[in-house]
């Protein structure tokens, strides 16, 4: 008898270090062998001419979420991971989003009660911190991180959202110490308001102007600030989103110093430019996202970073609302750039796009996509001792990759909810055309194989960042002993 229930065999395994043929044997939803040769298990996929990589992990992805103006998600978390799946992605890490005075463990709760009977994938949560209450900070973050919600995103704009300068230190300090990794949002919310204030007065009210308002140096000088008060505790920070040049460059030099600063960026800066948003009417709010797709220059300097490692992580900052008064349109014809949901779709495209674009014309290794997509996900957010690569003891969360397929993209062939795609009429190569998660083949021969509600909630450890932070200089730890919080009196 097999002692697999599961056997990939005859495929070329690539991770983030090798390139190699082997076949792959799984017992219980585990990687239990990788040899030259197995004899095959009760299910046998043959992967002859197709390349086996670890399941994509998405760290960037908005499901089932309330914006800070109310305006809810198109994808739930069933739409979100079939479609996810559908992209070679088996593992989400979305927002547990707070919003001012609400109890972050009920906000978790609340997320878990979405998910649990949804989902088709594995998923985590990153919290969404907008109010860092004394309660906040002292109980309610410490406690969640203890029971696996290792990471946090904060933001230095929105209205509803930001943190003022004070308010990061708070949290990043909190994170440093107590084992979580902080994402931010860095945009710089007083130069957003006083462009788009001023281009609202002169009636430049259509979707490109969002472009105009988020101007490339509101993005580099909130990303050079964090970066700043991040130093100046020596506490890791992971920059998501990352559009424009400056900002590259900004982060470039800050790990060129040593600091720990981290970045992600998504396909919207690689495949999408400003001047996509120029369209007729108000077809352009489908381009419009936070920070916006910018010019050439700065699609080469993201490309750059990509291959550099600059960059740690590519996720798809999948934000899906659709093109109707529920989301991109909420005053009809009326609707100006300000009023608009912020976000484009991309949790089932951000990995093909990247295989055709990045690795089949030769600007990134697959060995590269494999880390950007998947492996430096599970460290930096500390799961890599269940996911994110392959080898015997992980999870089998495997995207059988056929490198000839060619695809013309049209919102109607995906999974999601939204009904529009910003890729729409783009020919690309490569699809992973078989997608295992823990064992069980979730997408094959263009089906959905997995019942809602299969997918497992993932606690998770210490990001690496946050473990490997190097022991503070001396004036580091002057600093810190000066500053240290006064115990609280009996
Ligand atoms: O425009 C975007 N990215 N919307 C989603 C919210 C965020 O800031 O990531
Ligand atoms: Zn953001
Ligand atoms: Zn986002």
């Amino acid at each position: 008898m097999t002692p697999f229930e599961c056997t990939v065999r005859n495929g070329t395994i690539v991770t983030a270090a090798d390139t190699y043929r082997a076949d792959i044997g799984i017992v219980d939803g585990r990687i239990a062998a990788i040899a030259p040769h197995l004899d095959p298990g009760s299910t046998d996929i043959d992967a002859t001419g197709r390349f086996v990589l670890p399941g994509g992990i998405d760290s960037h992805c908005h499901v089932e979420q309330l914006s800070s103006n109310g305006v809810m998600t198109a994808d739930d978390f069933h739409s979100a991971t079939v479609s996810a799946a559908f992209g070679g992605t088996t593992t989400i890490v979305s927002f547990a989003a707070q919003h001012r005075g609400m109890s972050l463990p009920k906000v978790v709760a609340d997320y878990h009660a979405c998910a649990g009977p949804k989902a088709v994938i594995d998923y985590a949560f990153h919290l969404i911190v907008s109010d860092p209450t004394e309660q906040a900070l002292s109980h309610d973050l410490p406690a969640l991180i203890r029971a696996g919600y290792t990471s946090f995103k904060v933001y230095m704009t929105y209205d509803m959202l930001k943190l003022d300068d004070g308010q990061m230190l708070d949290v990043l300090e909190l994170a440093g110490r107590e084992g979580a990794l902080v994402m931010v949002h860095a945009e710089n919310h007083d130069m957003i308001k006083w462009i788009a204030k001023r281009l609202l007065a002169n009636g430049h009210t259509a979707p490109k102007f969002h472009a105009v308002s988020h101007d490339p140096l509101a993005e580099s000088e909130a990303t050079h600030r964090v970066i700043q008060l991040s130093r100046l505790l020596g506490a890791p920070v992971l920059v998501v989103h990352v559009s424009g040049i400056g900002a590259v460059a900004a982060i470039r030099g800050a790990q060129s110093l040593g600091a720990p600063v981290y970045a992600e960026t998504c396909p919207q800066y690689l495949f999408l430019k400003a001047s996509d948003i120029d369209r007729p009417g108000l077809e352009g709010a489908m381009y419009c996202c936070s920070p916006p797709p910018r010019d050439e220059a700065s699609q080469e300097a993201v490309w750059q970073g990509l291959a550099d490692g600059t960059f740690q992580v590519y996720s798809s900052d999948h934000a899906p609302y659709r093109y109707d008064a529920s989301g991109k349109l909420p005053r009809g014809d009326a609707t100006t750039f300000k009023d608009m949901a912020n976000g484009v779709p991309g949790i089932e495209l951000r990995l093909p796009l990247l295989f055709s674009e990045g690795v089949l014309k030769g600007r990134i290794t697959m060995n590269r996509f494999v880390a950007l997509t998947a492996t430096n996900h599970a460290r930096m957010y500390g799961f890599a001792d269940r996911k994110g690569s392959i080898a015997v003891g992980l999870d089998a969360d495997l995207a059988i990759w056929d490198p000839t397929h060619e695809t013309t993209i049209t919102a109607a062939a995906l999974h999601d909810n939204v009904g529009y795609t910003p890729y729409e009429g783009r020919t690309i190569r490569g699809w992973p055309t078989t997608v295992l998660s823990r064992g069980r083949p979730v997408v094959a021969d263009g089906a959905l194989h997995a019942e809602r509600g299969s997918g497992r909630f993932l606690a998770r450890g210490t990001p690496a960042p946050i473990a490997e932070a190097r022991a503070p200089s001396a004036q580091l730890g002057l600093l810190r002993s000066l500053i240290a919080k006064p115990a609280a009196q009996p």
